[in-house]
């Protein structure tokens, strides 16, 4: 059974008796007139599926103990398939992808009515798609009306994402596989980067170089826009447009990651332009390094990422009071959320097919706790802007380390462990580019 087959199977495990449950394929989007974005293929259906054609529905059925899949796609088109590309059509999509059946997108809406009448739950990501549930009310509204002739409605609606996203939170060895080359296919851009950077380049000319590594690897894409924010930009903390020029003195900050296979890489890395850090910079460089180690230090199961970043804060806070950037008393500071003038968000996310992936992290007061199997990005940063009311040797610097971090059974796994954080190792490697 294939890596898909296998994750159908384990949600058909899950569902009710008598239930069908609906996954919509990503749809391609237009830029401009009549062209597209590069298509994305919708997480969720791509992990149930491993089928990267828009325009297609997955429905997962369990009626009286017997379970299917099946695939509404688009059919075989000469003439489109000329324009536009190879389409797998339906009889390759049963024997190739291991679908009981598969039919033509277009008789999803005719099929529904039928295949739900008689049982009792619909599973759908509600609310997320207006075209599906427009479809879908259309379908149990045909169903009501044909209440007289015996046909029955669901009475059960359920977003089939609470089981699914569970699902995705916790990577299989094949996910981990992926998610490792993502890091050090990510890894590999951020050296490059760190070699290829010098004073006078725009900042969209680093992107490139950390861009064009990626593609070498064999990662088509980015799985988000790159930051790449040399100075002052680098307090803008989802700065995209990388259209300014890295300054010989400033520090540059990129945030940036490859997708590999549908899995995301997601580094930061912060480095002076002339590849020597000024003392001002350097200190700050340490106080926010030594606290992305220690956190990935805390990270193991049974630990939440909330408490880790508590942590974080008491040592941002005690090292920018010892520099003088705060004043005042430790816990009144954290109390008055006095840091968050310098340290804005929180300390990472979950980190799989979605860069930001998907997965309950539970509330404030009852965080979800990590497990084996988890990854997680430990991305703790100093933003001072020009506007800050400190010492100007300080301003306009903002710093992000970030790694993604594998929980193990025991503790943890650096997957971006590839690319030098330490002073010494950054200015190594600059130095030994010029
Ligand atoms: N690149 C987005 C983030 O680090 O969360
Ligand atoms: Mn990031
Ligand atoms: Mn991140």
């Amino acid at each position: 059974m294939s890596v898909f087959q296998s994750r159908r199977a384990q949600f058909l495990a899950q569902m009710d008796d008598n239930s069908l449950a609906v996954f919509p394929a990503g749809s391609e989007k237009i830029r401009s007139n009549d062209t597209e974005y590069p298509f994305r293929q919708n997480s969720d259906f791509y992990y149930l599926t491993g089928f990267n054609e828009p325009d297609a529905c997955l429905l997962l059925i369990n009626k009286k103990g017997n379970q299917q899949a099946l695939l509404f796609n688009r059919k075989k088109d000469k003439s489109a398939e000329i324009w536009h590309g190879y389409r797998l059509g339906q009889s390759a999509a049963v024997s190739e992808l291991g679908f009981d059946a598969a039919y033509q997108i277009e008789e999803l809406q005719k099929h529904l009515p039928q295949l739900l009448d008689g049982l009792s739950t619909l599973y759908f990501p509600i609310f997320q798609d207006p075209a599906l549930d427009k479809m879908l009310s259309n379908v149990i509204n045909e169903l009501r009306a044909g209440r007289r002739k015996g046909q029955t409605t669901p009475s059960r609606y359920i977003d089939n994402l609470s089981i699914l996203h569970e699902m995705r939170l916790i990577k299989s060895e094949e996910e981990i596989v992926l998610l490792s080359e993502a890091a050090e296919i990510s890894a590999a851009g951020h050296i490059r980067a760190m070699q290829e950077c010098h004073a006078g380049m725009w900042e969209y000319q680093l992107q490139a170089e950390l861009e064009h590594e990626f593609a070498q690897q064999g990662a088509r894409h980015t799985a988000y826009n790159s930051i790449v924010a040399g100075g002052e930009n680098g307090c803008i903390l989802h700065y995209t447009e990388n259209r300014g020029k890295l300054r010989d003195g400033d520090l540059v900050l990129i945030d940036a990651g490859a997708e590999y296979q549908g899995y995301a890489g997601d580094i930061s890395r912060t480095f002076p332009v002339n590849g020597v850090f000024s003392a001002a910079q350097a200190k700050l460089y340490q106080l926010v390094l030594d606290t992305q180690i220690s956190a990935i230090s805390q990270v193991k199961p049974g630990v939440a990422l909330i408490d880790i970043n508590k942590n974080a804060i008491k040592q941002l806070v005690d090292g920018l009071l010892e520099l003088g950037i705060l004043q005042g008393e430790r816990e009144q500071l954290i109390k008055d959320e006095a840091y968050k003038d310098f340290y804005m968000h929180g300390i990472g996310h979950y980190l799989g097919l979605d860069v930001h992936d998907v997965g309950d992290s539970g509330t404030p007061e009852h965080p979800r706790l990590l497990q084996a199997g988890m990854v997680v990005t430990i991305e703790p940063g100093l933003y001072i802007s020009a506007s800050a009311n400190v010492e100007d040797r300080w301003k306009k610097i903002g710093i992000r380390i970030e790694d993604d971090v594998l929980v193990t059974e025991f503790g943890a796994e650096v997957l971006s462990a590839d690319v030098p954080k330490s002073i010494n190792e950054i200015e190594a490697l600059m130095r030994s580019s010029r």
